[in-house]
């Protein structure tokens, strides 16, 4: 049995206490309104959620991976949508920037990072390149004092909102991620542009919007390390940002079985209620034994990545099993609930159309199995 420490306990019981009343009430109405929920961000800076892994001398919270996970599957519990917004900002804006930045960088956007003042963002995808990442065709250019950028980027998280834009430009399109540089952005720059916001399907309260760059400048003092390094950058954030997706999954899949299990106790079929009825059981059994599995994973990856023992195979574990677990619970929660739960008045209506992303986003279940296998073969 993996026991969480005390403090990793502390940091659960605070962000289940917050998530649960101040994030879930209001999840069903952002959702349907589409609404960013700017209020609950700015909340969860003040508890230290935004910039968890930045130390304390740059404003964050100075705390570890396992301590960011416990935190995330509870807030996302209550809403995945507010749950992607503080992953993204946690580990794919600020981590490679506090993983790979120098020390003007760090400082320079870290504490407004972990403020919440500046809300960041990780633009890689591109109409050509969303799993094949190294075919990045957006290009820098080589200009005086630094590169100029021209392309666009598709399905980003945040895009909107952000102020700090962590991305990718391609120097020789030619030799694909060979060529391929990391960046801050800042999206008041000239030549930066928000394009096409996306309807999605789920996780409607955060946005997703195409960025554009029209001969944008970017001062050298803004590449991330070396030229040419920057997919090492880009693969070394997803890393860790699929242990944030796991746990996202985790707080959907919870929420899935809690309310599954509320609902088979109550409602009645046959004279007894449904809970007594041996196919429910056997889906309520499948659902917590998928779970407890997908969160041991989860732990297991962050405490190792904490460990400097974890590598790409324990962070796409992880991911990909407890992404799968979260359709699974989804699924069967709405077929526990039957007709009921198919009505967008029914909460699992939502965590049905919340989960189906986690098996996507950040690479999809067949890119997870991609880099299980090629590390276990070697
Ligand atoms: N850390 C550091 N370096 C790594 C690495 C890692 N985890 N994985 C690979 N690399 C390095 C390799 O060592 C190699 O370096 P050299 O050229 O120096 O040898 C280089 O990167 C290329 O590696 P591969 O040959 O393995 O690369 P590939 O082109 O075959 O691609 C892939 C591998 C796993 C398929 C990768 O393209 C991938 O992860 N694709 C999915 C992309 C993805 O997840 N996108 C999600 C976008 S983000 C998102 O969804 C955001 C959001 O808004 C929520």
């Amino acid at each position: 049995m993996y026991e969480l420490s005390e403090d990793h306990l502390q940091i659960r019981d605070m962000a289940r206490d917050f998530a649960r009343a101040e994030i879930l009430p209001g999840a069903a109405e952002r959702d349907r309104s589409h609404t960013f929920p700017a209020e609950l961000v700015a909340k969860l800076a003040e508890l230290g959620l935004l910039g968890v892994f930045i130390p304390e001398e740059l404003g964050g919270a100075g705390l570890d991976l396992l301590s960011y996970v416990v935190a995330l599957e509870e807030v996302s519990y209550a809403d995945a949508g507010v749950g992607v917004v503080m992953s993204v900002q946690n580990s794919l804006a600020s981590w490679p920037i506090l993983a790979f930045g120098n020390d003007a960088q760090k400082a320079k956007y870290l504490p407004k990072m972990a403020s919440g003042e500046w809300i960041g963002c990780y633009a890689l995808t591109e109409p050509g390149a969303g799993s094949d990442a190294g075919s990045q065709s957006t290009r820098a250019t080589k200009v005086d004092g630094g590169y100029r950028l021209d392309g666009s980027k598709l399905w980003i998280t945040n895009g909107p909102q952000a102020k700090v834009v962590v991305t990718y430009a391609n120097l020789d399109v030619a030799s694909k991620h060979k060529g391929v540089c990391a960046f801050i952005l800042e999206s008041d720059w000239d030549g930066f542009s928000v394009g096409k916001v996306e309807e999605k399907m789920g996780i409607r309260c955060s946005s997703t919007s195409e960025l554009v760059y029209e001969g944008l400048f970017v001062p050298e003092e803004n590449r991330l390390i070396g030229e040419r390094e920057g997919f090492k950058v880009a693969m070394a954030t997803l890393d860790g940002g699929r242990i944030g997706i796991a746990a996202q999954a985790l707080g959907i899949a919870q929420r899935c079985l809690d309310l599954a299990v509320a609902y088979a106790n109550e409602r009645q079929t046959f004279g007894k209620p449904i809970a007594k009825h041996q196919a429910i059981q056997w889906k309520i059994a499948d659902m917590r034994t998928r779970i407890e599995a997908a969160r041991l994973l989860t732990y297991r990856a962050a405490a190792m990545k904490d460990a400097g023992q974890a590598g790409s195979a324990e962070c796409s574990m992880a991911k990909l099993y407890a992404s799968e677990t979260a359709n699974f619970c989804a699924y069967e929660a709405v077929q526990i609930y039957g007709g009921l739960g198919y009505s967008q008045e029914y909460e699992v209506e939502r965590l049905y159309r919340d989960a189906r992303i986690t098996t996507i986003y950040e690479g999809t279940s067949e890119i997870q199995r991609m880099v299980i296998a090629k590390h276990t073969l070697g």
